[in-house]
């Protein structure tokens, strides 16, 4: 029972960062915010939002948006406090472990493994909506054989129907795409990143400020058409009303569905490693990302409603087909392309962490650390955990349907968020005088606040998403039982499943340390070398 609850030593975690299983210092304080910024803005403004306003918020879906964005802001404090404390990769897991025990790091460990690869298969999913669009405006089609997933749900009955392709090709394309992209190196990734993120806030803008010419505040009213309510507790409705088939209605519902936008603010202390001052920037690149955001996101939700009446609100590419409404069709052009960038370089970041959280897990042997922690001698990035993060990417976004990948991802990584508010306070207790750069401000009352508010979206979503949850975290506990709990640095009988008498300071076993010393495995300059003690 000890080793569930076992936290993980800060002095181990700093050890571990002057080991040689590190990646590069190359990110400032303006890299990390574009890279926060190049993992927000992406399928949920340029795609959710269209069904956000058409099915569950109306124009309120601005007060939406300020719901989900405060909700993020307080998680994002605490993110902030732990990335300053604790700045190296692995985000919420490593938080948890140093805080909560190993057993509920698993836990949040194998829910950014759904945050980031899951969402990653949804992103990958938009960008081949966007794609397809704009290479149809020059007349140019792909066989539907090759278009989207092989099924996908009804909207109304909700059960499952085959759709006449058989896989989303420019899906898994870009992904392939990213993959190699990510292998090569940190510092071109970054670069790259920085020209996506300013196309697309430059689409962004022109859309608040071409837009707002076109606004009939008319288009506002009603306001809340379908109320500022939509909590329901696992299928009974609390708050609001529900649709016919039996989804949350409303504000917050609206919220919850949204949320999705927010997502990837927390990738920039998976970066934390790779900063050259984690301390201070960390904290910098997470708030300044969200802030912007969720300022243009109100913009944006305002144009939008107050362009189209809710209820017309095209729901595939609702923010190009508001310019195409108003007839300004060089408008709709430059915001598909806008898109396509801004999607581009969510999926960029998303695959960009999660190799960084596979890497943390595997440094704690969760994960077989041979594979899973291996640096690249050259390019310095995790290009094993890359690639395999690729391939399981690429598969779910060719096979499986957006609105489902997306639900799932709200709600895991809202349960992360309400566990890293949660940790805040409980490390506030057990580790009083640990060094905190960065302070959430007026703690508890923020920490409570960002768990409480992460919990009412939890209860926004319609109840399929905790079964889905539950069943991800079942297949997580399957593993954690079957091989994490016997290799981690804390089993008890560790050299049994893993032939040592000890680990060393870092967390690596020292036999594998010595192995690894004897015999550097000549022609595989890839093998993970070990920490020096
Ligand atoms: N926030 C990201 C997006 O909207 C995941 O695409």
């Amino acid at each position: 029972m000890s080793q569930f609850f076992a936290r993980k030593p800060l002095q181990m975690l700093m050890d571990e960062m002057a080991g040689e299983h590190r990646l590069r210092r190359v990110l400032g304080p303006i890299q990390l915010t574009f890279l926060g910024i190049g993992c927000i803005i992406g399928t949920g403004i340029f795609v959710l939002t269209g069904v956000a306003a058409h099915d569950k918020a109306g124009p309120a879906l601005m007060l939406s948006f300020a719901v989900a964005g405060m909700a993020c802001i307080f998680a994002a404090l605490c993110y902030a406090e732990f990335a300053s404390m604790i700045p190296v990769a692995g985000s919420a897991y490593t938080y948890a472990y140093a805080t909560l025990g190993e057993l509920l790091a698993w836990i949040i460990g194998w829910d950014l493994i759904l945050e980031y690869g899951v969402a990653s298969a949804a992103v990958a999913n938009g960008w081949s909506h966007y794609f397809q669009q704009f290479i149809g405006m020059f007349g140019l089609h792909l066989p539907s054989f090759l278009t989207v997933a092989p099924f996908d749900f009804s909207p109304e009955t909700g059960l499952p129907q085959m759709t006449r392709s058989l896989i989303d090709f420019p899906a898994m394309f870009i992904v392939v795409a990213m993959t190699i992209l990510l292998v090569i190196g940190i510092r071109e990734s970054a670069g790259f990143n920085a020209i996506m993120v300013v196309i697309k806030l430059t689409v962004v803008l022109l859309v608040i400020v071409v837009g707002w010419s076109f606004v009939k505040p008319e288009n506002w009213q009603p306001f809340a058409p379908y109320g500022y309510g939509g909590l329901s507790f696992f299928g009974t409705t609390v708050w609001g009303d529900v649709s016919r088939g039996g989804e949350p209605m409303g504000m917050m519902a609206g919220a919850a569905t949204i949320f999705f936008a927010y997502i990837g603010f927390d990738a920039v202390s998976t970066q934390a490693e790779e900063a050259r001052n984690p301390r201070r920037d960390v904290p910098i690149g997470i708030i300044a990302s969200l802030i912007v955001c969720t300022v243009l996101y109100i913009g944006v939700a305002a144009v939008l409603t107050g362009m189209v009446r809710y209820d017309q609100i095209e729901i595939n590419a609702p923010v190009a087909a508001a310019f195409k409404h108003v007839g300004l069709r060089w408008a709709e052009f430059v915001i598909s392309l806008g898109a396509l960038a801004g999607i581009t370089s969510v999926l960029l970041v998303l695959m960009l962490s999660q190799p960084r959280v596979l890497l943390a897990m595997a440094r704690d042997r969760l994960l077989p650390p041979a594979f899973f922690a291996t640096v690249h001698p050259r390019f310095q990035t995790p290009w094993k955990s890359s690639i395999v993060t690729g391939i399981f990417v690429g598969l779910m976004a060719a096979v499986l349907p957006l609105r489902i990948l997306a639900e799932l991802v709200n709600i895991g990584t809202l349960l992360a968020f309400t566990i890293v508010c949660a940790a805040v306070l409980i490390m506030r207790r057990t580790q009083p005088n640990a060094e905190r750069p960065f302070r959430v401000p007026f703690a508890p009352v923020i920490p409570l606040l960002g768990m409480i508010m992460c919990l009412l979206l939890m209860f926004s979503l319609p109840w399929q998403n905790w079964v889905r949850l539950g069943v991800w975290l079942a297949v997580g506990f399957v593993i954690y039982f079957g091989y994490g709990r016997y290799r981690s640095v804390f089993a008890p009988n560790l050299e049994r499943f893993i032939g040592t008498q000890g680990v060393s300071g870092s967390g690596f076993p020292v036999a594998e340390i010595e192995q690894a010393t004897e015999d550097p495995a000549p022609g595989n300059p890839d093998r993970p070398q070990p920490p020096r003690a």
